[in-house]
């Protein structure tokens, strides 16, 4: 059964731009093995993610990311079943700076500052068909 799972995250204050690199290769490398797809956003110091895939595959892959010291603070937000994958081109992809993508934030935000915590499932999901489309991604 395919689900998606969205959650945010708070950075830890040790987070360096090197642990994204870190973060995103892994993700790459962990995901394609496991058949897990998705995307990775990062914006005022709270990280958004959805994973879609097999759902227990979604499920401990969840699990081990909770584990990881470089967030805290997380929350699933959305968790669904669904027809099909949104992201079948990245294993995780990343979504470019604030900066690059500050339209795209602010068209699915209640105030001038991004916070994924405070978006109903419904809007999360407009959101991340948007950024499928229309962002800018770390290439
Ligand atoms: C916000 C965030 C998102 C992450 N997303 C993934 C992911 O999608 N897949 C993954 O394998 N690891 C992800 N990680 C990293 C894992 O917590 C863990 O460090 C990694 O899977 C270890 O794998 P490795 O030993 O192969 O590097 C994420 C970490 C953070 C902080």
């Amino acid at each position: 059964m395919l689900i998606q799972l969205t959650y945010a995250s708070r950075t830890s204050k040790t987070l360096v731009p090197e642990d994204l690199k870190n973060i995103l290769a892994s993700s790459q490398r962990n995901n394609a093995r496991v058949g897990v797809t998705g995307a990775l956003c990062l914006a005022n110091g709270i990280f958004l993610q959805q994973l879609e895939g097999d759902r227990t595959a979604v499920s401990l892959l969840y699990h081990r990311i909770l584990l990881d010291p470089r967030h805290r603070d997380p929350a699933i937000l959305d968790f669904a079943e669904i027809a099909s994958r949104k992201f079948t081109q990245w294993s995780m992809g990343s979504l470019a700076s604030l900066e690059s993508n500050r339209a795209i934030y602010l068209k699915y935000s209640r105030s001038a500052s991004f916070d994924p915590y405070t978006m109903s499932p419904t809007t999360l999901r407009a959101f991340f068909d948007e950024i499928m489309h229309n962002a800018a991604w770390v290439s």
